[in-house]
């Protein structure tokens, strides 16, 4: 009992101390400008078709800088067509809470000078078949959001792109090598029993 206790008061004063600052998104300023080499309705394939991905500090924010930018993390994000009956996907303002943008990209440091900013990212072949964004969060040296900028506007209607699963040439694939998974482990057990047999015999000898 006391124990459980003392776990419960653990587990409460490290979430305060780490990652249970609890930023929201409606707090951070949308400072950068996210753009990516898909245009609207576009349809990629999963595990085939590459995305390049710029970013940079929006000019127009005369009175701020990117000086306390120190990473930046850029994510794949649902659009709310393809959260719709799903709450695994739900969007909350609760940065810790929201399920948005569940698929990493790239995290790197911040960097300034625009020519360092863009990654070329290949759709992962875990990324299910659905309508995306991407947005891209600046952190702070004590690796809270700060700042953050999305390729769609702010009610998640423009420059949406679609991506679709792996195809059935990739799933056969997959059951190929589950076929020799599991021939290995059938020639695996037969080795055993022969194994076993033979060490029988010799006893009996
Ligand atoms: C991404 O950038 C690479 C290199 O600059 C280029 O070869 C490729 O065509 C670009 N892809 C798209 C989809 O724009
Ligand atoms: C830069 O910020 C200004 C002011 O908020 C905004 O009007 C403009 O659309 C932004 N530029 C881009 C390319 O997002
Ligand atoms: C992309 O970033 C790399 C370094 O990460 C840089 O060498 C290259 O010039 C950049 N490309 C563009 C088009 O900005
Ligand atoms: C977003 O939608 C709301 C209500 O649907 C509308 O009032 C607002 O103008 C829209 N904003 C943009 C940036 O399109």
């Amino acid at each position: 009992m006391a124990g459980a206790v003392l776990l419960v008061s653990l587990l409460l004063i490290s979430c305060l101390a780490a990652s249970c600052h609890g930023a929201t998104l409606s707090s951070l300023q949308k400072t950068l400008i996210v753009t990516a080499s898909r245009k609207n309705g576009q349809v990629l394939k999963a595990g085939e078709d590459s995305i390049n991905l710029t970013w940079s500090f929006n000019n127009s924010f005369l009175a701020m800088t990117d000086s306390a930018y120190k990473t930046l993390k850029v994510k794949l994000c649902y659009a709310p067509i393809s959260q719709q009956d799903r709450a695994w996907r739900k969007t909350e303002d609760n940065l810790v809470r929201d399920k948005t943008c569940q698929h990493k990209i790239v995290a790197k440091p911040y960097r300034s000078s625009t020519s360092h900013n863009n990654f070329t990212w290949k759709v992962q072949r875990d990324v299910p078949t659905g309508t995306y964004f991407v947005r891209a969060y600046a952190y702070n040296s004590a690796d809270e959001e700060v700042a953050y900028g999305q390729t769609t506007d702010a009610n998640k209607t423009t420059n949406l792109f679609q991506v679709e699963a792996i195809s059935g040439r990739h799933v056969s694939l997959d059951i190929t090598s589950i076929c020799f998974s599991a021939f290995a482990v059938v020639s695996l057990f037969g080795f055993f029993l022969l194994e076993k047999r033979r060490t029988k015999n010799s006893q009996e000898k």
